[in-house]
């Protein structure tokens, strides 16, 4: 192949269990993620060097840290190739949103590279090399809705009815994942974090494909700590629920604020109606849940 692009889904977060920090830093996760059809696309065009553009928002980094070309250099280390790849990024999914943008970067480019080089790397192998990445880099090449457990990456995909009809209020400025976290063990001094368990009304909302009860079910553990580190989300939270929202909550560990709708009408109602209240950069219209990491 010559040149290869990959789109990839962000996603959002309807339950986010977070248990207490382990020995390595990192914390036992209840994630049940959901991807929506809010895409970034990675090129790989054939190169002497492995180099970088991003087309998009500012923010994100053009250097060794961009999430896809690590995993551009993983993934060349691992088949024992060269990594001879120009790298472009055309980003939709909000940076430093909570809505996982560089881990989808980071499988696309795993996805784009492998075809591009050759490499013919299983599934499986491309899931294991993804979580050396990032926590949320496997299920970007997964998609649908699934169960992550561990950091994030042990998943399992989740049979969901239908289709959800989403709403996403973007925020002027990312939040640091690390800083989030870090703030939600700091409010939890006093009470340590109980062990998290799938939730039964949000595993049965999703077989039954009931917004309403979907949106009755979602939770996100980190909410607390985002609002903590950015008061303005509060206002931008009930904003949704004053518009009509069947159910807000932060993406992620935000700042992405995400509202859930009845129906597709619904949804371009609401999202009208939330670009008028002036608390976001940016409104967006998804639909969840979409497929992974694909060639196009
Ligand atoms: O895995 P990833 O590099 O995406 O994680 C970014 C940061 O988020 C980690 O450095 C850690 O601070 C926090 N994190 C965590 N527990 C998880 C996943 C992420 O504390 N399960």
């Amino acid at each position: 192949m010559t040149v290869t692009t990959v789109r990839v889904p962000a996603k959002v977060n309807l339950q986010l269990g977070v248990g207490p920090v382990r020995d390595d830093g990192y914390h036992d996760l209840v994630n049940v993620f959901h991807a929506v059809s809010l895409f970034d696309e990675v090129t790989a065009t054939p190169a002497a060097t492995l180099t970088i553009t991003v087309e998009g928002p500012a923010g994100v980094p053009v250097g060794p840290d961009n999430l896809a070309v690590r995993a551009a250099r993983l993934l060349a280390s691992h088949a024992g190739v060269e990594p001879r790849v120009a790298l472009h990024i055309r980003k939709d999914i909000p940076v430093a949103g909570g809505m996982a943008g560089g881990s989808a970067d980071a499988a696309a480019a795993l996805v784009a590279c492998d075809a591009l080089w050759g490499t013919g790397m299983s599934r499986e192998t491309l899931l294991e090399l993804g979580a050396r990445i990032g926590s949320d880099v496997p299920f970007a090449l997964l998609g649908g809705t699934a169960v992550g457990l561990g950091r994030g990456e042990r998943l399992t995909p989740v049979e969901a009815v239908g289709e959800f009809h989403w709403v996403f209020g973007y925020a002027d400025g990312g939040l640091s994942t690390p800083a989030v976290y870090a703030e939600c063990d700091r409010l939890r001094t006093d009470a340590p974090a109980a062990w998290p368990v799938v939730s039964d009304d949000l595993m049965a909302a999703l077989k039954t494909g009931d917004p309403l009860a979907l949106g009755r079910a979602l939770t996100n553990d980190l909410q607390p700590a985002a609002l903590s580190l950015r008061p303005s989300l509060a206002a931008a939270l009930a904003a949704g629920v004053e518009s009509g929202a069947v159910g807000s909550l932060v993406s992620g560990s935000g700042p992405t604020c995400a509202f859930l709708a009845s129906s597709s009408a619904h949804a371009a109602a609401l999202g009208k109606t939330l670009s008028g209240t002036g608390r976001f950069s940016a409104v967006r219209q998804a639909r969840g849940p979409v497929s992974g990491a694909v060639l196009i």
